[in-house]
């Protein structure tokens, strides 16, 4: 399931990972693995087509959606995450429950803290909406840290009205401590922010480290918190498209009432269902392949061209590669895909602190990530 992906079988996939690669280019790009999805999930996909397509069971009682317990049980068993079922409501990707959470409690021109380099569609999502970022920097030392007392400053300053959390965090793999999120908290009641937290990778998370939810950290905070989360990084669906939000704010629980139901569309029912599979029937196969990104984590970490600084990441399959001391330019990415086939994220597209950087997805099987680390070693003249 994990190691037997030939690259011949790899190249016929329909997917934008491997079908935007040209020939005899090697993808480790976009955030999709190159696994095939859990058996459950196949399973309960492959039934359903067989017996019907209908209208499903929770038409118009968007309260019955079978994602709602399994998400609630899930973050019960695996993080001590109390939800409340009737704050939960479903929607397609995460970026749209983004969208809708800023749309329905924040206005144009209106400030929003994140930490960056940031996920390039978040940092797009702002443009778009006309709200002003306001970076929260990471900053490289043993690790990547952020400064609790600048973030502070900085949102008293700018008047943010929420922060987006993403943690773990893309493109760094940080998983932040339970004194990290504390001082965000403490930050976010005193300035009276929304706190907006992204938590899809949150499957992904790399022992000793732990994922803790923001919004278990006190009631105060789950009640100014909006957790987003996903199966799809996790377990591989995001073709799928379905997330949830868990809104523990009641003015915008408020505000998603009020609107026409139908307004920010609707999952489909095999998104659900498959959504359901991975979250309650999937952990053996979670199990597994966690066992082997771990082991492709370690590869990365031995095999990079020297020169390459990157640290372990704590979570995601995602490996944030800063590439300055061998002068590679502002876009490395354009280095490896010209001179190794090498296909990666560019470090620019994730805004501040993305020059010079690029972003590697250790996703796949060993074989192909041996290559991808050769010819990267090969282009920088070190194979
Ligand atoms: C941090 C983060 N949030 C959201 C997403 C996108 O999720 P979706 O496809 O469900 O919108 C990704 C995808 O890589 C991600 O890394």
């Amino acid at each position: 399931m994990f190691d037997d992906l030939d690259l011949e079988t790899m190249r016929r996939r329909p997917g934008v990972k491997w079908a935007d690669a040209k020939d005899g280019v090697l993808p480790a790009w976009i955030a999709d693995m190159d696994f095939r999805v859990a058996p459950p999930v196949r399973e309960v996909l492959a039934r359903h087509i067989d017996i019907e397509l209908g209208y499903p069971a929770w038409d118009d009682q968007p309260w019955k959606n079978p994602v709602i317990d399994a998400f609630a049980v899930r973050m019960k068993r695996r993080y001590d995450f109390a939800v409340d079922p009737a704050h939960v409501r479903v929607f397609t990707e995460l970026i749209q429950a983004l969208q809708v959470m800023l749309h329905v409690a924040t206005k144009p021109g209106d400030a929003v803290a994140m930490h960056t380099p940031a996920y390039s569609p978040f940092l797009k999502t702002l443009t778009d909406m006309d709200r002003r970022l306001v970076p929260i920097p990471m900053i490289d030392g043993d690790g990547w840290r952020f400064d609790a007392d600048r973030l502070a400053d900085d949102v008293a300053r700018h008047g943010c009205r929420a922060l987006v959390l993403v943690n773990p965090h893309n493109p760094t793999g940080r998983v932040f401590t339970r004194a990290e999120l504390a001082a965000i908290a403490e930050i976010a009641v005193k300035h009276d922010l929304l706190v907006i937290s992204d938590e899809i990778h949150s499957d992904l998370t790399y022992d000793p480290n732990q994922h803790i939810p923001f919004a278990s950290l006190g009631l105060e905070i789950a009640s100014r918190t909006v957790t987003l989360t996903s199966a799809s990084k996790a377990f591989n669906l995001a073709g799928l498209r379905c997330s949830v939000a868990h809104v523990g704010d009641a003015r915008i629980r408020q505000e998603l009432d009020a609107q026409p139901p139908l307004l920010f569309g609707e999952v489909s029912s095999l998104s659900v269902l498959a959504t359901v599979a991975a979250w309650q029937d999937s952990d053996d196969w979670l199990a597994e392949a966690r066992a082997t990104l771990a082991r492709n984590r370690t590869l990365v970490a031995e095999s990079l061209p020297a020169g390459i600084r990157h640290h372990l990441p704590e979570a995601t399959y995602l490996a944030w590669l800063d590439c300055r001391e061998l002068e590679l330019g502002m876009d490395p990415t354009t280095f490896f895909l010209d001179r190794a086939g090498v296909m990666l994220s560019s470090g620019p597209s994730f805004g501040p602190g993305g020059d010079g950087f690029t972003r590697l997805n250790f996703a796949t099987s060993e074989p192909i990530l041996k290559e991808i680390l050769h010819r990267m070693r090969e282009a920088v003249g070190q194979a």
